[in-house]
């Protein structure tokens, strides 16, 4: 017996249209009322919608389950039944959570639970859209610079100065570095990123071999402080990175002030030697100089390793891909509602049963998962293994941990968090109801300082993230401990409900005083900021909804770090197009809007633009082949804005580059 979920978007007057869900039972003639069909769907049923032929049972955010009306019994000539006899179930959904606009927005895992309870897998076709795909609206497309005349750099991101006098008619055999260290740290790196590549940095001198010297800028003397050092940590300021390359025909010396460009200036090399050999568009310098240092401090990616599973290996892959772009920054999104993913000494239930989901557990299936057992977390010896690969690649990994908001994970797992008589609240947008902690309780108090204070101890990162994003509108209107709580503060609104924005700011504040006593810097999400929760003085603030929110943290004095959903989040679909997957909330972004996207804001002032990151929310992010469809190239072309000058950027330049850079290995480890 084989059972098939097929659906299928239909518009009707409700805003959102509607789905038809058929469910096909190949040689299978009956289904009991008292069965179930679960599955989960980005695009939701909404609370209290009446199904046409089916009962709607259960929802926990994009987890549903729903059952036949009556039993259902194939009998030829049926509606019931096919014209081979199989069994057919048609039902339908007349209003969604929100429109869908990519076959990612449908049913995407599914399964049977009999009346027994003996479960069945169900097979899910991609859902199909209600008319002929929307063709991407066509936009004005920059007029780029066209490519230089002659021999290019193939580098990527691009050098600030490239004074390139000749060229080498071939590009070189390999380079002699005579720290041998350095030589292997280097070429270890080259091994795992591209394992067919032949070794080209050896510690012995050879006849083919360019020779490579190292030398160190002077000591200049700090003529010019920076004018407020209180956000960064100080080692940030003393490593100004940059370096100069100088060419000559069997010789290259390498000028640094600081270990970590030398290995960016040991990744140019490799990367010019690399596209020279493989592509006629490239050539290696003979002689002159490049001369190169970042355009922002923070060079970041974030990756959302809650919603789906990834292996500390995984982890340290993606490091080597980010170190090869020189990004600097590595965010980790360690903890949201469908999974805690970090270990905890002090609250074990956090990994036993808050990092799992499955058809019998306290956390049901979620986007990308099925009835069985699934999950996992980072115990701390995985933990330091990534932040000591991380170190010797020159990126910090920046650990979050999602509060007050996206803990519904840490709730099913710690009763004591919960108030016993709380009602539902709000749903926060991914369809949750009552995941946000709850400031009402004690416990939630002795909760967040024991879990930062693990945090901050294990991480040596100068930040520690704190969210603080998309608490829903009325998270705590359920829940009496929340409202004495908020009365007893005055945070109740002009109506006497409680004030979720006002009680996260409290929530915000206090944590960000805890960190400090660490020793830590606290970044949040934008909505950190609301009701003057984070501090504008002390905190950065992640500028994500989009860019021009950024303009107004700044005007109240916050440092920012661009993130803009309409083009750095990686999990936005690339084109309007159905069969394109991934969300589109924030618009859609192709890799040439990605990377035409200037982080330059008219009312943003440079020195309150910490940097730019890309974010990887996971959600879509099913399987490797969708991991590396959507994240590459658009990886490169964050990386290129991240460090070059805008008028360095060409995307004419930048498709012939990008073709050389890496992505994770296909298969897992
Ligand atoms: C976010 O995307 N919720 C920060």
């Amino acid at each position: 017996m084989t059972w098939t979920l097929q659906s299928q978007w239909f518009e009707n007057e409700s805003k959102t249209g509607g789905l038809t869900l058929t469910l096909i039972g190949k040689g299978s003639e009956h289904l009991s009322a008292k069965s179930r069909l679960a599955f989960t769907s980005i695009t939701r049923i909404p609370p209290q919608t009446e199904l046409d032929n089916a009962h709607f049972v259960a929802r926990t955010a994009n987890y549903h389950e729903i059952a036949p009306l009556e039993d259902l019994q194939a009998k030829e000539g049926d509606k019931e039944s096919d014209k081979k006899g199989n069994l057919v179930w048609s039902l339908t959904i007349p209003t969604l959570s929100h429109q869908p606009n990519h076959y990612t927005d449908g049913p995407s895992c599914a399964y049977l639970i009999h009346e027994n309870g003996e479960i069945e897998e169900v097979a899910c076709k991609p859902l199909q859209p209600t008319q002929q795909a929307r063709q991407e609206a066509t936009k004005e497309a920059p007029i780029d610079p066209p490519l230089p005349d002659g021999p290019m750099l193939g580098l990527l991101p691009m050098p600030e100065v490239a004074r390139i006098e000749e060229w080498h008619k071939e590009a070189p055999r390999g380079f002699f570095l005579s720290d041998a260290s350095l030589c292997k740290q280097i070429n270890d790196l080259i091994q795992r990123l591209f394992p067919t590549e032949e070794r080209c940095f050896f510690d012995q001198p050879s006849e083919r071999l360019l020779e490579v010297n190292l030398g160190y800028y002077e000591q200049e003397e700090e003529d010019e402080q920076p004018e407020d050092l209180s956000l960064l940590p100080d080692e940030d300021h003393q490593e100004e990175t940059s370096f100069l390359l100088d060419f000559s025909h069997d010789h290259i010396l390498i000028t640094t002030n600081e270990g970590e460009a030398c290995l960016y200036a040991l990744i140019a090399l490799a990367q010019m030697r690399q596209t020279a050999l493989a592509s006629d568009h490239f050539s290696f310098p003979a002689s002159g100089m490049i001369i190169d240092s970042p355009r922002f401090s923070w060079r970041g990616m974030h990756l959302d390793v809650s919603r789906q599973v990834y292996e500390t290996q995984d982890i340290l892959d993606f490091l080597d891909i980010l170190a090869w772009n020189r990004f600097n920054r590595l965010h980790l999104h360690l903890t949201d509602d469908e999974g805690w993913r970090l270990e905890s000494k002090a609250y074990p239930r956090l990994n036993e049963i808050g990092a799992w989901r499955g058809h019998s557990l306290p956390l049901k299936p979620q986007h990308g998962s099925g009835p069985s057992r699934h999950g996992g977390f980072f115990r701390h010896d995985d933990i330091l293994k990534i932040i000591s690969h991380a170190k010797s690649l020159n990126i910090i990994v920046v650990p979050e941990i999602d509060i007050p908001g996206h803990c519904y994970a840490a709730l099913m797992a710690l009763p004591e968090l919960l108030d016993p008589s709380a009602l539902t609240g709000g749903a926060s947008i991914q369809g949750y109801v009552n995941n946000a902690l709850n400031p009402g309780l004690a416990a939630t108090w002795r909760f967040l300082d024991t879990i930062f204070a693990e945090v901050a101890d294990l991480f040596p990162s100068p930040w520690v993230h704190i969210g603080g994003d998309e608490v829903a509108d009325q998270a705590w209107s359920g829940s009496g401990a929340a409202m004495s709580w908020a009365k007893a503060k005055g945070l109740l609104d002009a109506d006497g409900k409680p004030d979720s924005a006002s009680m996260q700011a409290v929530i915000m504040r206090h944590v960000e005083t805890f960190l400090h006593k660490k020793g830590k810097i606290v970044i949040g999400w934008e909505e950190a900021a609301n009701r003057e929760g984070l501090s504008p003085t002390k905190s950065p603030i992640m500028a994500w909804m989009k860019a021009q929110n950024a303009i107004d943290l700044a005007q109240k004095g916050y440092q920012v770090i661009l993130c803009p959903g309409e083009a750095y989040y990686l999990d936005m679909a690339q084109s309007h197009d159905w069969q394109e997957p991934g969300l589109s909330w924030a618009g859609t972004s192709s890799a040439e809007q990605t990377y035409q996207f200037e982080p330059k804001l008219d009312g943003l002032p440079e020195k309150q633009l910490l940097g730019i990151q890309g974010c990887i929310w996971s959600e879509n992010l099913t399987s490797r082949q969708r991991f590396n469809h959507m994240v590459f190239p658009r990886l490169s072309a964050i990386a290129e804005s991240a460090w070059s000058d805008a008028e360095k950027k060409n995307w004419q330049s930048f498709k012939l580059r990008m073709a050389f850079m890496p992505s994770m290995p296909e298969k897992a480890h």
